[in-house]
């Protein structure tokens, strides 16, 4: 059964989204224009301008060539359409190879945007690159178990936490990087069990896709909760509408009234 949440009237800050976990599921999606942005506004607390844009935006096969300058026009863009959540600038493969790269390359996302966040993928291992920005006023949020970026070193988009040991370095990514200052941490693609423990040992919130129910909030991409990426369809993805249906509907009725001349009608003439 769902409920009707009212609309969110106030601008959510970083507090705001730590005072949620344990209490009320955080909702969060990815846009990557003004318009949609723009619709999302005061319906979800964050906005992730997603290095998926690669792939939703610009039809790549996967997130690896997003570059910085295309993720700083993005949002700026979402930024403009969206003045109520929080948003999130994704940093893209490659831009933070080491903490001065990453000091570097998410001081332009502050300077040229008004995003309130970064987000980096990477446990332990990158948790020091995590700290150099926290350390130097920019807030992180983390992203652990299935990440793209890794789609080639991995050898394949792997769901993760299928084993305890597997599970235990999962709590220890988490860890390792809410010790490092990361205000939450998106959780991808693991078991539920594995998302219930990272949860569960950390007091700043997950974001779950792909994870399961027990994390501290969810996010989805929005092309795939609306249908509008064809390619393929995850598991996880649930569509709340057709949009391809939609439109492919609304563009052959134009067609058809174009032909025949129905279109436009005194209505739409000056
Ligand atoms: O790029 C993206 O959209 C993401 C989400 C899938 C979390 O990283």
């Amino acid at each position: 059964m769902s409920i009707h949440t009212p609309k969110i009237e106030k601008k959510v800050t970083l507090a705001t989204i730590s005072k949620m976990k344990g209490k009320e599921p955080i909702t969060m999606v990815t846009a990557y224009d003004a318009l949609f942005a723009q619709l999302f506004d005061g319906e979800v607390e964050m906005i992730l301008v997603g290095d998926s844009l690669n792939m939703s935006f610009l039809g790549k096969e996967d997130t690896l060539s997003a570059t910085m300058d295309q993720m700083i026009y993005h949002t700026q863009a979402v930024c403009n359409g969206a003045k109520l959540p929080l948003i999130i600038l994704d940093m893209p493969f490659g831009t933070y190879t080491s903490a001065e790269v990453a000091l570097q390359n998410a001081s332009r996302a502050y300077q040229e945007t008004s995003a309130q966040a970064v987000k980096i993928e990477g446990g332990k291992e990158r948790a020091h690159i995590v700290e150099a920005l926290t350390q130097n006023s920019i807030a992180v949020l983390g992203h652990i178990g299935l990440m793209p970026q890794f789609l080639r070193s991995d050898g394949g988009y792997k769901i993760r936490g299928k084993d305890q040991t597997d599970i235990d370095s999962l709590v220890e990514d988490a860890k390792a990087l809410e010790a490092a200052g990361a205000f939450a941490i998106v959780v991808e693609g693991v078991k539920s069990e594995a998302a219930q423990a990272i949860t569960q040992a950390i007091a700043i919130p997950t974001i779950g896709i792909g994870a399961g129910n027990s994390t501290d909030g969810q996010v989805l991409v929005w092309s795939d909760m609306f249908g509008f990426f064809e390619t393929f369809k995850p598991k996880f993805v649930k569509q709340y509408g057709n949009g391809a249906k939609l439109v492919r509907e609304g563009l052959k009725t134009y067609r058809d009234e174009v032909k025949s001349r129905e279109f436009p009608s005194d209505e739409y003439t000056y």
